[in-house]
């Protein structure tokens, strides 16, 4: 039976579309860049398939799958942004590759056209829905029996132990990095998702997922996480106000890069970020979904 659109419907998107949020999407896709090559590797990208990206905001996942499918294969990225869209149009327009299309839809009534996929796939994405089995299993639907299902989610614990975060302790960082995850907490986003994606992927009707958990590791003066950590600082400055979490007095988000950098190299920290986890398997033939 179809679900109601209800349950596939995203919470507001907190972090918005504006020209610096876009640039920032990039340049997360260069940090986390190589941690998705892996799992699109892993789960079985290869020549000549046809790959859907959802939620792929400025495109970064939809080029890294284009580059797996090759001149044979295709990639149709999709996210409800219109922005987002026609910004990763002209990305991959700069870049001349004819393999990537994207499409301004959401996920909660998106028809695909014309054949099942052989992949669907998407990073940070799932975070925003309330009940992402139930987006998943729709999504399924579209993807051909043997086909690839494969998604990768940040883990955002509330109040993550700074002994995780860093050794030897870089105060300003550990702070950045729980006033953000504390903001997602409080705006309703479920940090805990990537925990969740075994049972998120059998719910929506599909075996259990192999998993993976990677991190960055970062230290010295060069590490773009002092960046990392800023934009996102500055993209939910809103959020971290409206939620109580911290005020711009707080955050200081103009000096917060520098002065996560000085501390860090003053007492050569070794910095890492939450864990990014993957989570890929194949829809069985003639198996439970639809
Ligand atoms: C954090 S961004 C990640 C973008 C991209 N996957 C990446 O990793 O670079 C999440 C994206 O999901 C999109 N999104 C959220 N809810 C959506 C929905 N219901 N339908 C389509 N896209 C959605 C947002 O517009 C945003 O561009």
């Amino acid at each position: 039976m179809g679900r109601s659109k209800m349950e596939t419907r995203t919470t507001d998107y907190a972090l918005g579309h504006s020209q610096p949020e876009l640039e920032r999407l990039v340049q997360q896709g260069q940090f986390f860049g190589e941690l998705t090559e892996i799992m699109l590797l892993k789960a079985g990208l290869a020549p000549g398939m046809r790959v859907l990206d959802v939620g792929c905001g400025a495109g970064d996942v939809s080029f890294l799958a284009a580059k797996f499918v090759g001149p044979e294969g295709a990639v149709i990225g999709v996210d409800k942004a219109p922005e987002a869209v026609a910004f990763a149009q002209q990305r991959a327009q700069s870049a001349g590759l004819t393999n990537v299309q994207f499409i301004a839809a959401d996920l909660a009534d998106f028809q695909l056209e014309g054949e099942p996929v052989d992949a669907v796939i998407g990073r940070l994405v799932l975070m925003y829905f309330p009940d992402p089995a139930a987006v998943l299993r729709r999504l399924v639907t579209f993807v051909k029996p043997g086909g690839i299902v494969a998604f990768q989610e940040l883990d955002l614990l509330p109040s993550p132990p700074p002994e995780i975060m860093s050794h030897p302790l870089c105060e300003t960082y550990v702070a950045a990095g729980t006033r953000i995850n504390q903001a997602f907490a409080r705006a309703g986003i479920d940090g805990r998702i990537a925990f969740k994606l075994g049972p998120i992927f059998q719910q929506a009707g599909l075996p259990a997922p192999e998993m993976l958990a990677m991190q960055r590791v970062e230290r010295g003066a060069d590490s773009p996480i002092y960046e990392w950590i800023a934009q996102v600082t500055r993209t939910i400055l809103p959020l971290l106000q409206q939620t109580g979490v911290a005020t711009a007095e707080d955050v200081q988000v103009d000096t917060l890069a520098e002065r996560m950098r000085r501390e860090a190299v003053e007492n050569d920290c070794t910095l890492m970020t939450p864990p990014l986890i993957a989570a890929w398997a194949r829809k069985e033939y003639g198996g439970k979904q639809r």
